[in-house]
């Protein structure tokens, strides 16, 4: 079966199961401070899992597109991938385990046809630390539909348990997590007893692969460190559609499924070359790139643009090093690799590809190709100067240091691989395991950095980061008022500490303006209007004059925040917005405007910060 096909009688299933289809989020969360990408389908849900009711109902379905910056370097091997897409379905305390489970058992042998003595799944074996019980119940499900108990196996949390943070002792409080119950592909593949004397669903030998995993979430962290049931018990399924396509197949090759025939074919088009790990890289951070920037992330030193930067990047060199001239020269009697026109025609060709996969990038598939071309032009400048690199060749003998090598990787943008191939052209070698504990020093940083942020996280979403929430719909609402109507949301960051809004405006605001957008934003503060939530049809709130975010894809059935005088009827702000908002204006501060930068052309980026 194709990944269309899976995806769509997927959505099909869960549909005739009383679930609403809604569209993937985008795959760079706003208003979440804890992380850069959506890397899982429960991200853009938290709300709901923590009890805010869902504008569609108490069961959602989706196709989630996700992006895991931390498996960069797992790339290669015939499973890993960046960008994938999660199969999910939702369950707000609606149902439970006695039906989730059968129905993902069902889809899987009934609808994909995948032969039932295939499959192995996993159960969580308790902790009694945190006080949570083994998950028999699960267990016994899979029994009574036909797994043989052999097939049935039991691990700790760090394998069979689900929170944003990880186990259970990382959650911070006020986070929600539980249980899960994993579905395992078995290929029948030979053990290889370098992984350890027995095989198991969890061994990586490579003969298992997980294809699906039920979160029984139904528990939050407390203060004090323990757990207390969640109001309503929620299922958050999320099912890796290339990997139930390659279990289709039969083949655990992720890179063999449809999705990635066309790019496969484009490579071979322009490469004798054998090399499935290089192949493999390009497949995997070509495509993933498209998406990114069909998302709106750009190529820069920073978040978001550092991490596209470092996959373009990687892309870029692999495709030179397989495609030029010489490809086929061993790599130390190779010309060094640099500025190639075919470059520009492998990967513009590999694009147009991937584009063809997801017809839904299609409008911004010029967009897309321009942003890349410009890409290759900046790499290409920095390896034509060279002189960075040769420094370190010069200066190193016999080998180049972990941190030369980190430095290189780091600040000059050159991928390790290129480091590693040009290293060997000058038989040096590069202290990897050096680089790599550098790496994981800087990653250690700023995972604390944003641990800083994730420890603010919840307990504070209750109150700053929604008073600043509120505030950002005032100050797009006057925003709107002060310059025109042409000003709209394009994207918005917002922490504890601030808000940081994009909108589409063609100059540079004046202090003026910037003034005018300060004083009535306060304003309304002080007149301590209402805000008010309502559920309704998108064209009623399209009528109602309702704003959102440029781009944004709503549901039938939206929600709405208006923020008002209920006795004057004046309205200020009507937005499409999730929340969560403050009930009355007052509480908010003092609003202060900061900065105001353009961001792209057309497109300004404004601060703004409160004051309690
Ligand atoms: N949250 C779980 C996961 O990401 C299931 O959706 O695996």
């Amino acid at each position: 079966m194709t990944s269309n096909e899976i995806r769509s009688k997927y959505l099909e299933f869960f549909k005739s199961r009383g679930h609403a289809v809604v569209p993937s989020a985008s795959l760079t969360p706003e208003n979440d401070p804890t992380t850069l990408f959506t890397g899982s389908g429960m991200q853009p849900l938290i709300p709901y899992l923590l009890g805010q009711k869902h504008p569609l109902g108490s069961r959602v379905a989706n196709s989630q597109k996700c992006f895991r910056a931390e498996d960069i370097d797992e790339v290669g091997d015939n499973r890993h991938t960046t960008f994938f897409e999660m199969l999910g379905n939702w369950s707000f305390g609606s149902y439970w385990k006695e039906e989730q489970l059968p129905w993902f058992f069902e889809f899987l042998t009934g609808v994909v046809g995948l032969p039932k003595d295939r499959l192995w799944v996993t159960c969580f074996e308790g902790d009694e630390e945190s006080g949570i019980p083994r998950d028999t119940d699960s267990a016994a499900i899979w029994k009574g539909l036909g797994i043989l108990e052999e097939r049935i196996r039991f691990y700790d949390a760090k394998k069979n348990w689900w929170s944003r943070a990880g186990i259970p002792v990382n959650m911070p409080a006020g986070e929600p997590g539980g249980p899960d119950s994993e579905v395992f592909y078995d290929f029948g593949t030979k053990h290889d007893t370098a992984f350890g004397k027995e095989c198991h669903p969890n061994c990586d030998c490579g003969r298992f692969m997980e294809i699906g995993n039920s979160v029984f979430m139904e528990y939050k962290k407390r203060e004090d460190g323990k757990f207390e049931k969640l109001a309503q018990r929620n299922v958050d399924f999320g099912g890796g559609l290339e990997r139930i396509a390659a279990a289709s197949n039969g083949d655990p090759d992720i890179f063999k499924i449809d999705i990635f025939t066309a790019i496969g074919e484009t490579l071979k088009a322009y490469t004798e070359a054998v090399d499935l790990k290089r192949k493999r890289i390009i497949m995997d951070h070509l495509r993933a790139s498209v998406h990114l920037i069909a998302a709106g992330v750009e190529p820069s030193n920073k978040e978001k643009g550092y991490i596209l930067r470092r996959l373009l990047r990687r892309a870029i060199f692999h495709v030179m090093s397989l495609t030029q001239k010489d490809a086929l020269i061993p790599l130390g009697q190779r010309s060094p690799i640099g500025w190639d026109e075919r470059t520009h025609v492998v990967i513009n060709a590999i694009v147009i590809a991937v584009v063809k996969s997801y017809p839904e990038l299609q409008e911004q598939e010029e967009r897309i190709k321009s942003i890349i071309v410009k890409e290759i032009g900046k790499f290409t400048d920095v390896l034509k100067s060279r002189s960075e690199l040769e420094k370190v060749v010069r200066g190193s003998s016999g080998r180049i240091s972990g941190r030369d090598a980190f430095i290189l990787f780091s600040t000059f943008g050159l991928p390790i691989d290129y480091i590693k191939d040009e290293a060997q052209r000058f038989k040096l070698e590069v202290d990897e395991v050096g680089f790599r504990e550098e790496l994981k020093k800087h990653q250690e940083l700023s995972r604390t950095t944003s641990a800083g942020v994730f420890k603010g996280g919840l307990a504070d979403h209750s109150e700053k980061v929604v008073r600043y929430h509120t505030a950002t719909h005032l100050m797009h609402s006057a925003l709107r008022k002060v310059l025109g109507e042409h000003v709209i949301q394009t994207g918005s960051n917002i922490t504890a500490e601030r808000t940081r809004f994009d909108f589409k405006h063609p100059e540079k605001m004046t202090d003026e303006q910037k003034k005018q957008v300060e004083n009535l934003v306060n304003e309304w503060i002080k007149k301590d209007y209402q805000v008010k939530r309502e559920f309704m049809p998108l064209q009623e709130a399209f009528d109602l004059g309702a704003i959102g975010a440029f781009g944004e894809k709503y549901a039938e059935t939206v929600s709405v925040y208006t923020v008002w005088d209920p006795k004057t009827k004046e309205v200020v702000s009507r937005e499409f917005c999730g929340g969560p908002h403050v009930e009355h204006t007052s509480v908010i501060g003092t609003f202060r405007l900061g900065k105001e930068e353009a961001v792209s052309a057309g497109v300004r980026r404004i601060r703004a910060t409160i004051e309690p």
